[in-house]
């Protein structure tokens, strides 16, 4: 009796189990497959998944991204850029440091002040949302966060000097994260240098090992600082929307310009090399876009320019396409659309020539940093201006596609507004 039944028992339960995980099964899969397009999409980083933290502690983080050539076979020549996320909470101070690549830093959120130092002087700024600024490689810097309530953002483009992909920083403090760069040299030569015994040397830079209090160990490298010493520290900053005298390392501002294109459904922010003197060094493009609910950035794509975007605010959608070669038959191509969910801090790449449209499901709001940017031209594919394939004389359009070149034009003219458009039309 008793051995029937427990074999019986058995057969019930793993058959219930069995049904629960098809049930689960199908439900998961259903639940999963847009999500399984962002994911399986090499030019998509979600934000949770994708970056690495360097530093953290209670008053902020610094992460940088998953490195592009790695993610992907298609963006290569990415190797040698990095992407940097910088946060921090009011009232906090990034302690003095230098890095081994050129960094391009744009303000997201908040209102830092900045100071580069060099060996004849140093220049403090006062940024302000849309703000971007080079700190070249190597040059000392420290970043506060002044303000009493609002966290600071700050994205930043590096581009490694010695090694392609990889960079450091070096920080001159000594605090629980890391150790100081001058603790690398030794005793001899320390106390040659400064003139001084190593015994003053380490409790003045380096913080003894049994030394408690005042001069202790910082617990990170972001550390809090008092009112008054903000105060003392920022008196002498130069704002970034006032003219000061001209300098190579002057902040300048994206979104408190005119946009390149603006209509009721968004508008575009955009400097190029061309146009400002910092970006012309390093060959970077810096935009900003900010789109309505509802609206379609309508398919395009950059001429030489590879795209680094990071979605600032809002949701959307991202259609991408690019080509590949069909994997049974030879000589045959296939367009291939890569999808993606976009949400707040997500991360996605749009390579040179690529076309890309992106659909607003909410307000959106991305920034991007073009690289190789120098003569790159948008083309859009439809809509009223700057739209290529209106270019294309009727004679070449009758026998590139199946209708006559005159529908080809009508139904090109048919779009009245250009760049930004409703994305769900009435028909
Ligand atoms: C944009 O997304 C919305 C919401 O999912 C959808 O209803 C609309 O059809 C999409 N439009 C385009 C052009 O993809």
């Amino acid at each position: 009796m008793t051995r029937a039944r427990v074999p019986l028992l058995l057969l019930f339960g793993i058959l219930f189990l069995a049904s629960l995980s098809v049930s689960f099964g199908i439900v998961h899969q259903e639940h999963q497959q847009s999500q399984e397009e962002s994911e399986d999409n090499p030019f998509y980083f979600n934000s949770d998944k994708w970056f690495h933290t360097l530093y953290r502690n209670q008053y902020g983080h610094l992460r940088v991204l998953q490195r592009f050539d790695q993610r992907s076979e298609q963006i290569q020549n990415l190797e040698n850029y990095r992407l940097v996320e910088f946060k921090s909470k009011p009232n906090t101070l990034l302690l003095p440091h230098h890095a081994d690549a050129d960094l391009l830093l744009f303000v997201l959120n908040g209102g830092p002040v900045i100071t580069l130092v060099n060996p004849d002087g140093r220049e403090s700024y006062i940024l302000e949302q849309g703000d971007a600024q080079k700190i070249p490689a190597g040059t000392i810097f420290f970043l506060i966060n002044p303000d009493d309530n609002e966290d600071l953002r700050i994205i930043k483009l590096a581009i490694p000097v010695n090694n392609p992909h990889i960079f450091q920083d070096f920080f001159l403090s000594s605090t629980e994260a890391q150790q100081s760069y001058l603790q690398g040299f030794s005793k001899n030569v320390l106390e040659a240098s400064f003139d001084t015994e190593f015994k003053e040397i380490n409790r003045v830079l380096f913080g003894d090992e049994e030394q408690q209090g005042e001069e202790s160990q910082q617990e990170g490298v972001i550390v809090e600082l008092k009112r008054e010493q903000i105060r003392e520290l920022i008196k002498h900053a130069k704002s970034s929307s006032r003219k000061a005298l001209s300098s190579q390392n002057e902040p300048f501002n994206l979104i408190n310009r005119k946009p390149i294109y603006a209509n009721k459904f968004g508008r575009l922010f955009e400097i190029t090399p061309e146009n400002n003197p910092q970006l012309k060094d390093l060959n970077v493009l810096i935009s900003y876009v900010d789109m309505k609910q509802g609206s379609l950035l309508i398919p395009h794509y950059n001429s030489r320019a590879r795209v680094i975007a990071v979605v600032t605010k809002g949701d959307g959608k991202l259609e991408l396409v690019g080509q590949r070669e069909h994997q049974e038959q030879e000589e045959r191509w296939e367009v291939q659309r890569y999808r993606a969910e976009l949400s707040e801090d997500d991360v996605f790449i749009i390579p040179a020539a690529y076309p890309v449209a992106i659909n607003a499901t909410s307000n959106l709001n991305f920034f991007a940093f073009g690289i190789n940017a120098e003569n790159n031209q948008r083309n859009f594919l439809a809509g009223d201006k700057d739209n290529v394939i209106s270019e294309i004389p009727t004679e070449v359009l009758d026998v590139t596609f199946p209708a006559s070149g005159e529908k080809v034009v009508k139904l090109i003219k048919k779009q009245s507004e250009s760049y930004f458009v409703d994305a769900q039309p009435e028909q």
